[in-house]
């Protein structure tokens, strides 16, 4: 594969398939040392700086545990409101005097385009933690890690992605890792969050097989799995239009006894309402685990980019 080695991560069309099983395979191997042991001290003397210009709980902390647990360093922008962010200091300026501090910067912005424009400014590599509306490449390894513990493939299968498919960084992120293994997706949203036409039209440029429908169950009786995920209301311009599409669909006790057959649920998480917290003892429901997943994953992309494995 081409190697991760000091390149930056910015969006899910930069892997191949070839980089994803090499990636799975060391996020795995990690996996497993973390049953014997509480890290491997991989990064010693390295150093990571996580700058979140928006709110985030798992991808900030299991960033900063992954980078822990290998021995490394993190330093943390904390709030905007607590950094020269608050002064009006630009992004570029911001990552030029990160830079000096840190081996690698791992950005969240509101900004489609930021992380991109981030890498422009720096030298040291920088991974994409979102970046508005557009992506939000490394949920979409840890999902696909995900989905191939869970189903033990990620061959031919069929997949229902349900949501806010219009503003979801994470699902614009996954299907570009999916498009690799043709499988089969069923677009669920309302009307008016349905998946970016040009990305859809790129994936079936691609060959992909894709169905858009608002009928959830329909989709979810033809897939092996369910992506679900947050209507984005901090993307509504307007919020009298989140007011209509939220709690467009709901996961609960009453859909679950409607399916015809067990099936496995995802959710990039947080979540809202979509998920009923009844769902949570369900066997297939693996968004708990999916979440744990996170931190093996990133030890692998920050071992592999500072070129540790
Ligand atoms: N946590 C994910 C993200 O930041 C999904 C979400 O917020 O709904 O994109
Ligand atoms: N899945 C995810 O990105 O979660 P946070 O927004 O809490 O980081």
């Amino acid at each position: 594969m081409a190697s991760l080695k000091g390149k930056d991560i910015l969006h899910g069309n930069q892997f191949s398939k070839k980089d994803i099983d090499a990636i799975l395979k060391v996020a795995s191997e990690f996996e497993k040392e973390l049953k014997k042991k509480d890290g491997l001290p991989l990064l010693k003397g390295k150093i990571i700086a996580t700058l979140f210009y928006e709110p985030s709980t798992r991808t900030r902390l299991s960033f900063e545990a992954a980078m822990q647990r290998l021995g490394g360093g993190v330093i943390s922008m904390g709030s905007v409101e607590s950094s020269s962010v608050a002064k009006g200091e630009t992004l570029a300026d911001t990552i030029r005097t990160v830079s000096q501090y840190a081996d690698v910067i791992v950005l969240r912005h509101p900004r489609t385009g930021s992380a991109r424009e981030a890498a422009d400014a720096t030298p040291i590599p920088v991974i994409n933690a979102g970046d508005g509306a557009g992506q939000h490449p490394t949920q979409a390894l840890l999902d696909v890690y995900t989905i191939h513990k869970e189903l033990g493939s990620l061959k031919n299968l069929t997949i229902s992605l349900v949501g806010d498919l219009k503003n979801g960084r994470t699902v614009h992120a996954l299907v570009e890792l999916l498009s690799l293994f043709q499988s089969k997706l069923y677009f669920v949203s309302p009307g008016l969050l349905r998946m970016p036409e040009e990305i859809t039209a790129n994936l079936k440029g691609k060959g992909m097989k894709i169905v858009e429908t608002e009928d959830m169950m329909e989709a979810a009786n033809a897939s092996h799995l369910i992506y679900m995920t947050r209507i984005q209301k901090e993307r509504f311009a307007d919020l009298s239009e989140y007011e209509k599409v939220k709690g467009s669909f709901i996961i609960d006790q009453t859909f679950l006894n409607k399916l015809k057959k067990k099936i496995t649920i995802l959710h990039p998480l947080p979540r809202v309402d979509e998920i009923h917290p009844d769902v949570d003892t369900y066997s297939g429901a693996a968004y708990f685990r999916q979440m744990r997943n996170g931190v093996f994953v990133r030890m692998a992309l920050l071992a592999m980019i500072f070129g540790k494995r």
